[in-house]
């Protein structure tokens, strides 16, 4: 059997579920099925990023040990995709004792072939505990980082070191001949750029974080948190015996980490590197970004409200073109909610159930062949379009009513149009499941055996 291995980031635990989490995760969750909806042993990995001086402040802050913290705050993350009704493999923690092991192990080979220095460099920096990462100064606005508008902290302190320099050409090889296939092709070209300015060594070690990964080999530090996060991918898949991932989905703002530092690791270690690094691009609200200060973060959980969960799911994935940047508004959501589910998918569904129960239709022939229209969008991970090509189809069935005028129809003539039209929806039913798991099990339901109507997929909202 063909396996399919995707993954999404592993979410940092200092702040609750939003949708830009939500955004990833779903368009994880469609692919996944989706190759397992055609015969693959398909996985899907998500976590919690749960090590590092953000969370570790965090915690303090709520008056918690970030043993406990991290518990209470990954479960919500976890719930929150049960409730999205994501279908993943493992919810991973970096505090997930077999991670731990992993890691450890990883540094060590790391650290035996080499790739890390055998001795830490005194470094000197300007560290972001908003961005865990140390801030170039293009990063800051009169020493403030220009993001997250808190004041660096000034660091000096002794670090080990990965020699990341080392595997510039391999890695240039490797993107450029897609063997790592990082796309849009867009962000493979920015990526591409940026090596050519060359690549330098990165600390890979804190001395003065306690909550973190030791290192194997010097046990008064702990492991960088991204270095130890990176890895968790590795864990589940080398247990499982499916490395490398086929997918990494990660927004762009993270794609160096991916596309870079961690098949870096894996080059140093031996070990086959990823097959595709998908970057996702960054939406607003209302045209502005979506943040704490600002207050216009949108929670998963109104969205499930409003919605319901197969609303959410494709409220989000059909909104724009995955990969670029977009905006969202209630009101754009709302709308396509009301346009696409409550009067295209909805009423067409109802509109032929109920001319079926009249006359006790029954539908006999069953087609299971996914769309290969479809199919090949979902490969190219071009979710909006992929729907576009399915609403096709349902505005094609819905104007054909329009014209036969079935209720018009004489019996034999009425079967004859019903058989057809159930063989089309059960078709775009069947297109349709990765995106809406308990939608299109219903209408496959509903269009097998004897036909009845029955209460509305999507009442309109208001
Ligand atoms: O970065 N639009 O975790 P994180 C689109 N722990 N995507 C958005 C977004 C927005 N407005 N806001 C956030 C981390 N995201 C690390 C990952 S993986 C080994 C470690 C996306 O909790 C963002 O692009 O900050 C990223 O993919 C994820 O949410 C960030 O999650
Ligand atoms: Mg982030």
């Amino acid at each position: 059997m063909n396996k399919y291995y995707a993954t999404t980031p592993i979410y940092y635990v200092n702040d609750v579920p939003h949708i830009g989490h939500t955004y990833t995760t779903i368009a994880a969750d469609v692919i996944t099925r989706f190759y397992k909806q055609i015969g693959y042993d398909a996985r899907l990995l998500t976590g919690a990023d749960e090590h590092g001086a953000k969370i570790e402040e965090a915690a303090k802050k709520h008056n918690l040990k970030p043993q406990q913290y991290v518990d209470q705050i990954s479960s919500e993350f976890k719930q929150i995709w049960d409730k999205l009704n994501i279908n993943y493999s493992r919810f991973i923690r970096t505090t997930d004792e077999d991670h731990i092991k992993i890691v450890q192990g990883f540094l060590q080979k790391m650290y035996e072939n080499d790739a890390i220095d055998q001795n830490p460099r005194l470094y000197k920096g300007l560290y972001c505990v908003g961005h865990e990462k140390f801030m170039s100064p293009e990063e800051l606005t009169d020493g403030v980082c220009s993001e997250h508008k808190t004041k660096p902290i000034e660091y000096a302190e002794e670090n080990y070191y990965f020699k990341l320099s080392k595997f510039q050409d391999q890695l240039e090889t490797l993107i450029s001949s897609d063997e790592i296939n990082v796309r849009p092709i867009a962000r493979k070209n920015e990526v591409l750029g940026k090596i050519k300015q060359g690549l330098e060594d990165i600390s890979i070690s804190r001395a003065s974080l306690e909550w973190g990964i030791p290192l194997p080999f010097d046990n008064k530090h702990t492991v960088y948190v991204w270095i130890d996060a990176l890895i968790n991918y590795y864990t589940y898949g080398k247990e499982k015996g499916i490395w490398p991932a086929d997918l990494h989905l990660v927004g762009k703002d993270i794609l160096w980490f991916h596309s870079i530092i961690w098949p870096a690791m894996l080059l140093s270690i031996n070990e086959e590197t990823p097959k595709q690094v998908f970057a996702h691009g960054f939406f607003t609200i209302n045209g502005q970004k979506m943040s704490k200060t600002i207050g216009n973060v949108i929670k998963p959980e109104e969205l499930i409200t409003k919605y319901g969960v197969d609303g959410t799911r494709y409220v989000l994935l059909s909104a724009f073109p995955f990969g670029e940047d977009g905006d969202f508004s209630w009101e754009y959501l709302d709308r396509s909610f009301n346009a696409d589910l409550a009067n295209g998918l909805g009423n067409l569904i109802a509109r032929i159930a109920k001319l079926a129960e009249k006359v006790n239709f029954k539908v006999t022939e069953t087609t299971e062949i996914f769309d290969p229209l479809v199919s090949q969008k979902l490969k190219e991970l071009k979710f909006s379009e992929a729907l576009t090509f399915i609403w096709q189809d349902i505005a094609a069935l819905d104007k054909k009513i329009n014209e036969v005028q079935p209720w018009k129809l004489e019996t034999a003539e009425l079967t004859e149009f019903l058989s057809e039209s159930s063989i089309k929806i059960r078709s775009i039913a069947l297109s349709l499941k990765p995106f809406l798991p308990e939608t299109a099990e219903k209408i496959l339901t509903q269009f097998s055996g004897e036909v009845k109507s029955g209460p509305s997929l999507f009442p309109r909202i208001r």
